[in-house]
């Protein structure tokens, strides 16, 4: 008999409309809707092969080769169990013929091609992966919105990651959670144009968590309640349209907005949290003056980079293709970079970006000149789909039913 195996790779996605505070932790229910962008898994994904099978004597589960324990009750578990609940009532208990699956133990294994080190959140493509592997496996004809609703327990943010193109996770208003998922503004197709520029900044400290500093803002922060309540619904509306409508002006300003409202209500919690450093104040800095330039009459008056942050210091500029290159050569201007810039889209035809150079009109004095690798490296990504099942060959686990070592 052929194995019970299948294996899928997932996206990252960065919000646009930040998700920050939780109503219930356990369900991981948010405080507010939130929006984000799926890039392209060409470049940055989460893999993740899943099997069942009668032989294997518990839950086993391997991220980048190293096995991790699956906790009673831990969100990993949750995953696994809900999925097997799934299984069990929507094929298993429809048609008695077949397999079992829910009944068995599996093994997982993951990995990201981006590396930790990044610092980069893999808990979204993670969870979304291991999510969309599992149904996969299970064979589950749930779309993906109810498929986020087991992804968002395993991360809030990877509910988000089970679409692609412009995605919205509703807040919801039940207690159990039923309405709190995720659903497409518009699919990548859409507007293809959004490209992503994510600049790894430097940082050796350890920041504070999502899941721990979000719960610190929610018990102390009086901004997080006018945010709720006053600001992320108008702003869900608005930016909503403004991706209908293909506007980039006021996507940009809204990205902006919220991801410095949302880097306010941490400086709002007691004791303060600070994920933003002074590389990532120089590049919003960069940015503004670069909008101010290209917001003149003669430049076309119109808003052309969105830069958001999130719990840690690197910064994602959001732009359309066409402006890609000279904001490229604008963050090596004041950041000379340390790692080579692999260039995807071949916008420096194998010359390399080089020292950088500044827009016409652009004041450079915004900035100094950062000593070489504060930002560590430049990764030009775009918006992509949702996630993709792949073939027997792309599996993670051998035969033997472990890791494969690669
Ligand atoms: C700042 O989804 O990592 O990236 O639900 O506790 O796992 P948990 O938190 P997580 O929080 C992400 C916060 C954010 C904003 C966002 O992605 O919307």
């Amino acid at each position: 008999m052929a194995p019970f195996i299948a294996t899928t790779s997932a996206p990252v996605n960065i919000a646009c409309i930040k998700y920050w505070g939780k109503r219930d932790t356990k369900l991981i229910l948010p405080t507010n809707s939130s929006l984000s962008v799926t890039l392209d898994q060409d470049h940055l994904r989460s893999t993740t092969t899943s099997r069942a099978d009668p032989s294997f004597e518990k839950d086993r589960l391997w991220l980048n080769g190293v096995e991790e324990d699956i906790k009673a009750g831990g969100r990993m578990a949750t995953c696994i169990s809900e999925m097997k609940r799934m299984r069990k009532e929507l094929v298993e208990d429809v048609d008695a013929s077949a397999p079992p699956l829910s009944t068995f133990s599996v093994h997982i294994a993951s990995y990201n091609n981006f590396p930790t080190a990044a610092g980069l959140a893999s808990s979204a493509s993670g969870f979304a992966a291991l999510t969309a592997s599992l149904a996969a496996l299970y064979v589950l004809p749930s779309p993906p919105t109810t498929l986020s609703l087991i992804a968002r327990q395993g991360s809030g943010s990877a509910c988000r990651s089970l679409l692609g193109g412009f995605v919205a996770w509703n807040a919801g208003t039940l207690p159990s959670g039923l309405d709190s998922h995720a659903v497409q503004v518009a699919p990548e197709t859409h507007w293809p144009d959004i490209h992503a520029l994510i600049c790894v900044v430097s940082d050796t400290k350890k920041g504070t968590s999502s899941t721990s500093g979000m719960q610190r803002t929610v018990e102390t922060s009086a901004l997080l309640q006018h945010r709720i309540k006053h600001v992320v619904p108008q702003r869900m509306t608005d930016i909503s349209a403004a991706i209908l409508a293909r506007d980039f002006d006021r996507f940009a300003e809204i990205t902006m907005a919220d991801s410095n409202q949302f880097h306010a209500v941490a400086l709002d919690t007691a004791p303060p949290i600070f994920y933003m450093n002074d590389v990532s104040r120089a590049i919003i800095a960069v940015v503004e003056e670069y909008n101010r330039v290209a917001l003149l009459p003669e430049n076309g008056g119109k808003r052309k980079a969105a830069y958001t942050y999130d719990a840690g210091p690197n910064a994602v500029i959001y732009a359309q293709a066409a402006n890609l290159k000279e904001i490229i050569n604008m963050i090596a201007y004041y950041f000379p970079q340390q790692d080579a810039f692999k260039d995807p889209f071949d916008l420096f035809k194998g010359a390399g970006v080089g020292e950088g150079a500044l827009v016409s009109g652009f004041n450079a004095s915004v900035a100094k000149k950062w000593e070489r690798g504060s930002v560590k490296g430049l990764i030009h990504t775009r918006v992509g789909g949702g996630p993709r099942v792949l073939g027997q060959e792309e599996s993670l686990l051998g035969n033997d039913g472990l890791p494969l070592t690669t």
